[in-house]
């Protein structure tokens, strides 16, 4: 049984497997891995891609990690949030080009506290009951997940970002706490959210250990979605002169993911794509089965500046939403107008 096989059918990787298979210059071992984790890939979702809503609420942000172009230091950043009147535009919009899963990602923002967000979710769950909620609005308390929850929403992402403290430590300010990140993905699990986690590939101090950390993380905490992109240098940032990560480790990354966890949700993302002008094929690929075109206002989007060299910037979400049809298309694969929802028992954590 070679590498790839055992990686298969023990849903498991070791720590000198995982180095091997990033560093490894044979192409042959490479393409099995790709064509395995698209096989697993395709045997539970066929060639079907699940196209997700990206509306960017709020660029205001209370937090200040490194790596991020919106952390709160950075004085440069130019801040928008948008009015729940631009949000219900951006989701009517969205409804009509066909999508049914609307992700609002946001910083940290005190201004969207749980009177405004619940107000918010509500509105959009009783005009739109066949779509999914998904929310990405970083850490917040329990009692304000469950109100989110309660209100309509179904899904939340919150990259864990490393499953190792001392690396999270290296990537946040001190009054930043990866046991908090621990704690508010098990209270989403826990109160019924579909969950995704992630992280950065190739973000500062990252190690084979941290990666390997990381897929064991996954590994146990079984979320129903994980979003991992290559890490972009922002300038503005303590992480300004740090390489960028590799598009490589990126797909090597996705397909082991699929393998690891084969019903997972897995987005191909937007910093793939920034990187690669077909990243986001690529992705597809090695493996995801997930895009997340932006429905944004577009006045807005250049202020969403996480990283540099963003793409879709200057685009209407008319534009991106054909851009990514035919980009899939392309490729043989079908973009579905669906919840997509995960294929798997749900898990409680
Ligand atoms: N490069 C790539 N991804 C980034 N993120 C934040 N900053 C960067 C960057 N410079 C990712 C983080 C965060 C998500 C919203 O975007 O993983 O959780
Ligand atoms: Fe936005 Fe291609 S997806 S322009």
């Amino acid at each position: 049984m070679n590498i790839i096989e055992k990686i298969q059918q023990t849903q498991n990787i070791t720590r000198e497997e995982l180095e091997q298979i990033l560093t490894t210059d044979d192409e042959v071992t490479v393409e099995a891995l790709r064509q395995a984790a698209r096989g697993v890939a395709n045997a539970i979702y066929g060639n079907k891609i699940y196209i997700r809503g990206l509306i960017e609420i709020s660029n205001y942000c209370k937090n200040d990690c490194l790596y991020c172009g919106l952390r709160r230091s950075n004085p440069f950043a130019v801040r928008y949030r948008l009015t729940d009147e631009q949000i219900y535009a951006c989701c009517e919009e969205g409804y009509q080009l066909g999508f049914r899963t609307f992700v609002m990602q946001g910083g940290e923002d005190g201004w969207f506290d749980d009177k405004r967000m619940c107000r918010i979710v509500s509105t959009v769950r009783n005009r739109y009951p066949d779509c999914a909620i998904t929310l990405s609005l970083g850490e917040r308390s329990h009692e304000s997940y469950q109100a989110l929850y309660d209100a309509g929403a179904n899904r939340y992402l919150l990259r864990h970002e490393t499953a190792s403290p001392e690396h999270y430590a290296k990537l946040h300010p001190a009054e930043m706490s990866w046991q908090h990140r621990m704690e508010c993905l098990c209270d989403l699990k826990k109160i019924g959210y579909q969950v995704g986690c992630g992280f950065m590939v190739g973000s500062p101090y990252q190690t084979f250990d941290t990666l390997y950390a990381d897929l064991q993380f996954i590994r146990k905490f079984r979320p129903q979605m994980v979003g991992i992109g290559p890490f972009i240098s922002a300038h503005d940032t303590p992480f300004a002169g740090q390489p960028n990560g590799k598009v490589s480790y990126t797909l090597r990354l996705l397909a082991i993911i699929r393998l690891l966890q084969p019903p997972v949700l897995l987005p191909a993302t937007t910093a793939l794509g920034t990187l690669h002008p077909q990243g986001r094929e690529l992705g597809i690929q090695y493996g995801a089965n997930v895009l997340m075109p932006n429905l944004s206002p577009t006045e807005h989007r250049k202020d969403y500046a996480i990283y540099d060299g963003k793409i879709c910037t200057g685009e209407e979400s008319a534009q991106c939403k054909v851009c990514t049809e035919q980009r899939i298309r392309k490729i043989g694969y079908e973009m579905v107008v669906d919840r997509g929802d995960y294929k798997a028992e749900e898990f409680k954590c």
